[in-house]
């Protein structure tokens, strides 16, 4: 049987535009090689990352769904569901494993309708605002979780 844990990297609508959508706010490096990225940094700390993008709710909410009881943490931007989506932070929820909220701008910065989160108050901690090295943060923060328990 692996020892290795398993983490759930999940992409909300319009990420799979990465790299080429409004690069001024979101940078240049696509889903693609963030992914790859991941991978290869979560693989060297023995953890199997499984990438999923949806520009559908129903199939985040699926995806998450099937994941539980067998998932050890779950990253994810959820983009615009962020601050719509009650179905996504219920079945995050559900799951009952740490889940680190993930965007690549300063969402707080922003518009107002996106300073609410529905997933952030179930969520251990939300990183945003690092470009690409948001997601390098969030899988080191869940590499420590994962390891110690402890978000620090
Ligand atoms: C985003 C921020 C969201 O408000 C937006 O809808 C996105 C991307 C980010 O990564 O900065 O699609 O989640």
């Amino acid at each position: 049987m692996s020892t290795h844990k398993r983490v759930l990297l999940l992409h909300g609508p319009n990420l799979q535009l990465l790299g080429r959508r409004e690069p001024e706010i979101y940078g240049t490096t696509t889903l693609d090689q963030i992914n790859e990225m991941l991978r290869a940094r979560a693989a060297d700390s023995a953890i199997d990352l499984i990438a999923f993008q949806s520009n559908h709710e129903g199939d985040l909410v699926d995806k998450i769904g099937e994941h539980f009881g067998n998932i050890d943490g779950v990253l994810i931007n959820p983009a615009a569901y962020t601050h719509t989506s009650v179905a996504i932070r219920d079945a995050l929820s559900a799951l009952n494993v740490p889940v680190i909220e993930i965007h690549l701008s300063n969402v707080a910065a922003r518009e107002s309708f996106r300073h609410h989160s529905f997933v952030a108050p179930i969520a251990v901690g939300v990183i945003a605002g690092f470009g690409v090295n948001s997601y390098r943060l969030a899988l080191d923060a869940m590499i420590g979780l994962l390891s110690d328990g402890s978000p620090h």
